[in-house]
């Protein structure tokens, strides 16, 4: 069966290099697994209960539900601090107070991408720590991180292209359809 994947950016910035990692995954798929991009986190307006309240945004309500319908979820995003960024945490704190929560037994992979030399492997333990309240299912290997990462990329707009970073975020890809299927046919 085939499988829909989609991709949660945690970078707004125009010349990100998580969106140029982001961005190949589509050609990296293997077959019969699609990979679409979901909207832009910096749509939500900063987390308050207040404004909850009155009704969430149209887009966390529409990546809300675009999670939901999707078999898994790829969260590609820069370390900021050894953590994630500030608008990734919070779009992930809008989208844990959705009603059906969408994350709970979500099939997710992480990736991340840094000009420096670890390629923001820091962020993804803390990712995976939020990850088990939101109750997925994360992928444990193999890890993705792309370290010195702006000469990786090329293009415009801008894509990775070094061919051994792409072997090995295909090698993730691959290993998550996987995944999917075992959990699923279990
Ligand atoms: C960074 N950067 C960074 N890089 C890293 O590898 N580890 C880190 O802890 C941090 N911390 C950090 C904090 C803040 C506030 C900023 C703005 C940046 C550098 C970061 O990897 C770089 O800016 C990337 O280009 C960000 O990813 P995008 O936007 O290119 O996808």
């Amino acid at each position: 069966k085939p499988l829909r994947l989609v991709v949660l950016l945690g970078s707004l910035r125009q010349g990100s290099f998580n969106a140029a990692l982001a961005r190949a995954l589509p050609d990296l798929a293997p077959e019969s697994v699609t990979i679409t991009a979901l909207g832009s986190i910096g749509d939500f307006p900063h987390y308050d209960a207040d404004l909850q309240a009155a009704g969430f945004a149209p887009a966390v309500v529409a990546m809300g539900e675009a999670i939901a319908a999707a078999d898994g979820v790829i969260i590609v995003t820069p370390e900021y601090n050894y953590s994630v960024p500030g608008v990734l945490k919070n779009a992930l704190d809008w989208l844990s107070r959705m009603s059906p929560q969408p994350f709970v037994g979500k099939p997710v992979a992480i990736q991340t991408a840094s000009p420096g030399g670890l390629g923001g492997v820091r962020a993804q333990y803390h990712l995976r720590q939020i990850l088990v309240f939101l109750d997925a299912i994360v992928l444990n290997k193999p890890e993705v991180m792309v370290a010195g990462v702006a000469s990786k990329v090329g293009g415009e707009p801008s894509l990775l292209e070094d061919q051994a970073a792409r072997a090995f975020v295909a090698g993730q890809l691959s290993a998550f359809a996987d995944f999917i299927r075992r959990f699923r046919d279990a």
